[in-house]
Parts: structure tokens; C-alpha cells; sequence
């Protein structure tokens, strides 16, 4: 049995560290293929080092561009990766442009594709990790959701037969991570220790592309009493500088985003988290630190119900949302226990034709 998982961005290479451990202690032949969308170092070789995920097999090297430039590079190289390794899956993770690709290339090529994180709906048609996410369900074989919501989008759309729920694999690394980190000094910068501060991130294009929606944002975080740490995403980065917008004001405190342990260990030593992430308003109820997430929907939609997450769309309403009172107590665990990249291995084993 030979699994070809195609990988590209962040998140991704949090997900892929529990399949390939749960792979190779069934040893099975696992080809791991990076298309370098995301390549800087902090976004990439750092989370391959601290998670113990194998090196890649092959870098497809891409880079950055427009929506249908990158994909379609990705698209361009991928047949060649695919008869060289001839794998009985090919698997995809997520909702970024590798995995669409990924997921296309496959199945043109009749190799059946499974779908880590299945089902995840915004029904924000604005967002390109939503048109990722339904090309990508609709083309795979086997969706493999995270939660019971997505099983319920994917049978709404008539997919139910061909979807497995295997439960949330990023719970599977944070409680790993959490375990391994608990005991250890968050490496914070000098000014914040001992102090109360929030954790923010911003990527997303709706958030970062609109120079307006962008310094209000900014703004409303500078003007906040409490530090917030902002780890600024490279696309953040580049807007941020082409309009004039200062991320160091106020109480903004802005660094490089964080190799993923030291990520954990400060949401944890946090008082909120404020973010525009899928994956960090997740791992913030997951570690029960209240999150406000900069958008005008979640995918993520038990944290919302759960009272651990609120959305703040419009950025005046920022400071009111991040001050609300303390969410109730919970131990619902609707990711899972931890172990769904052990299902997830053994379902797609299960549904091998
Ligand atoms: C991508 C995914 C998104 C995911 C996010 C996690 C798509 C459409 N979006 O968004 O679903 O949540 O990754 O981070 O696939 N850049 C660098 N260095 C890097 C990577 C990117 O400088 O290592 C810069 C480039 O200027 C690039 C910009 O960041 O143009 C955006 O990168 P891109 O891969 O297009 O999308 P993300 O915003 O990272």
C-alpha cells in the first residue's frame, strides 16, 4: 500500500505530522510531496523539524502568484510526481490551493483521492478556501470529516456514502504538543512576561487585501488596554507595508509567526485569542482560551455554540467583543479524543478498491 499526501501551507504540515505517524506504524509506503506554497522558513521547514515529519520526497517548488497561476503550476507538475510514484492514494488535507490541485491531478489520473478535513463549510462563496473545498469534495473518493456539521454538508450535497467521520487530526498534534509543552517558559518577547496579553494572527485576503477593512483592524487592536502579540503572516507583512499601515502602534506588539510548539505555549499562557485562522480559533477552545475570530462566519461552528469563540465582522466592534465576559465552563469534545489520524489511516485502508 502506497499513500502520496500532497502538502503546501502551514496548516497542512500540522495535519500531515499524526497521518504519517499513524502510517508508518502500519508501514505503509508514505510519499510525502511539498508543492512549496508556503516556503519561508518559518512557514514552512520549521513545522517538518518540530513535529518529526519526514522530509519531503519531492518540492515542486511553485512559489507564490495569483489563484490560477499557482494551481495551475501546481497542475503542471503534478502528473510527472504521480506516474513516477504511482501511489493506490493520493491524499489532500485542508482547503488551500495544494490541495485542490492535488485532488485534480488525482483523480484525472484515476487514482483514487481521499480528503482529510471533508465537509468544512463558510458557504462564503468571497473565500478561495471555499471554492478549494467543494472542488476538492466533490472530485475525492473518500471524505474523511472532521465533525458530525461536516458529515451534515457533505450529505446535504449528496456525498454522504463516500464520507467517513474520523474526528479533527489537529486536536490530535495540539494535545500531543500541549502535553509536551505544559511544563516549559512560553518563549514571549521581554515585555510581555507576567503580563496579560492576546495572541492574534490575520491572513486571510478579505481581512489583509482591503487597505480600509486592513487599518481598521490594525487600529482597533493598537487601541486595545491589554498587549497584543500579532504573528504576522507574510501576506500580512507585504499589505501592511504597501499601505502605510504601522504594525508596531499602540499596544500592538508585532513578531514572525511562531514554529508551532512556541505557538501553543503562548495561546495557553494567554488571555485571548484574536484571529481570522480556521485552525487557531480551533486549538484556542481546544486549550479553553476564549477567541474572537475577525471574520463574518466560521467554519468551526461548535465553538461558536459552545460560547468560546465570537465573531467580530465588523473591526469597530473589536474591543466590545474581545472584553465580553468569560465563556461557561465546558468538556464537550466535539474534535474528538485525539485520535483521529489513526481512523483516518484506517479508513482510507478500509476503502482501498
Ligand atoms: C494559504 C491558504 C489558506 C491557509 C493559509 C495558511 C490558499 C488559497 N490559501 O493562504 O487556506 O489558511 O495558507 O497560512 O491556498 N508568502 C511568503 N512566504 C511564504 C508563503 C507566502 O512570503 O512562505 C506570501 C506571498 O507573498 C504570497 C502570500 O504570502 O503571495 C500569500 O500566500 P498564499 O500561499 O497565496 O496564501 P496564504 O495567504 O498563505
Amino acid at each position: 500500500m502506497k499513500i502520496l499526501s500532497v502538502v503546501g501551507a502551514r496548516p497542512q504540515f500540522v495535519k500531515l505530522a499524526p497521518m504519517a505517524g499513524a502510517m508508518q506504524q502500519r508501514g505503509i509506503e508514505h510519499v510525502i510531496v511539498h508543492t512549496g506554497q508556503h516556503y519561508d522558513v518559518n512557514m514552512s521547514d520549521v513545522f517538518f523539524r518540530d513535529l518529526g515529519i519526514p522530509e519531503p520526497d519531492t518540492h515542486l517548488a511553485v512559489g507564490s502568484g495569483s489563484h490560477g497561476r499557482q494551481t495551475g503550476a501546481m497542475l503542471a507538475k503534478m502528473d510527472e510526481v504521480l506516474e513516477d510514484y504511482s501511489p493506490d492514494w493520493v491524499l489532500v488535507y485542508g482547503d488551500t490551493n495544494s490541495t485542490a490541485a492535488g485532488a485534480l491531478s488525482a483523480v484525472k489520473m484515476h487514482i483514487p483521492v481521499a480528503h482529510l478535513e471533508a465537509g468544512l463549510r463558510s458557504f462564503n462563496r468571497r473565500m478561495p478556501e471555499e471554492h478549494n473545498r467543494i472542488i476538492t469534495d466533490h472530485v475525492a473518493d473518500l471524505c474523511l470529516a472532521p465533525t458530525d456539521v461536516a458529515l451534515a454538508h457533505l450529505t446535504s450535497e449528496g456525498l454522504a456514502d463516500r464520507t467517513v467521520v474520523v474526528g479533527d487530526v489537529m486536536t490530535d498534534v495540539l494535545y500531543q504538543v500541549r502535553d509536551a509543552v505544559a511544563a516549559s517558559d512560553p518563549d514571549l518577547p521581554e515585555s510581555l512576561r507576567g503580563k496579560e496579553f492576546h495572541v492574534a494572527t490575520l491572513h486571510r485576503a478579505d481581512n489583509t487585501d482591503d487597505p480600509e477593512r486592513l487599518r481598521s483592524i490594525v487600529a482597533s487592536l493598537a487601541a486595545l488596554d491589554t498587549p497584543t502579540l500579532l504573528l504576522a503572516h507574510p501576506r500580512l507583512r507585504a499589505r501592511a507595508a504597501e499601505f502605510g499601515i504601522d504594525l508596531q502602534a499602540g499596544s500592538l506588539l508585532t513578531s514572525d509567526p511562531l514554529p508551532y510548539p512556541q505557538l501553543v505555549r503562548a495561546v495557553m499562557a494567554s488571555t485571548g485569542v484574536i484571529t481570522d485562522s480556521g485552525g487557531l480559533q480551533k486549538e484556542a477552545f481546544l486549550l479553553r482560551v476564549p477567541c474572537t475570530t475577525v471574520r463574518t462566519e466560521t467554519e468551526w461552528t461548535e465553538t461558536i455554540d459552545l460560547g468560546w469563540n465570537a465573531l467580530a465582522p465588523d473591526p469597530s466592534d473589536l474591543a466590545a467583543t474581545i472584553n465580553r465576559a468569560a465563556p461557561p465552563p465546558t468538556d464537550v469534545a466535539p474534535y474528538g479524543d485525539g485520535h483521529a489520524a489513526d481512523r483516518a489511516v484506517d479508513a482510507i485502508v478500509a476503502h482501498t478498491p
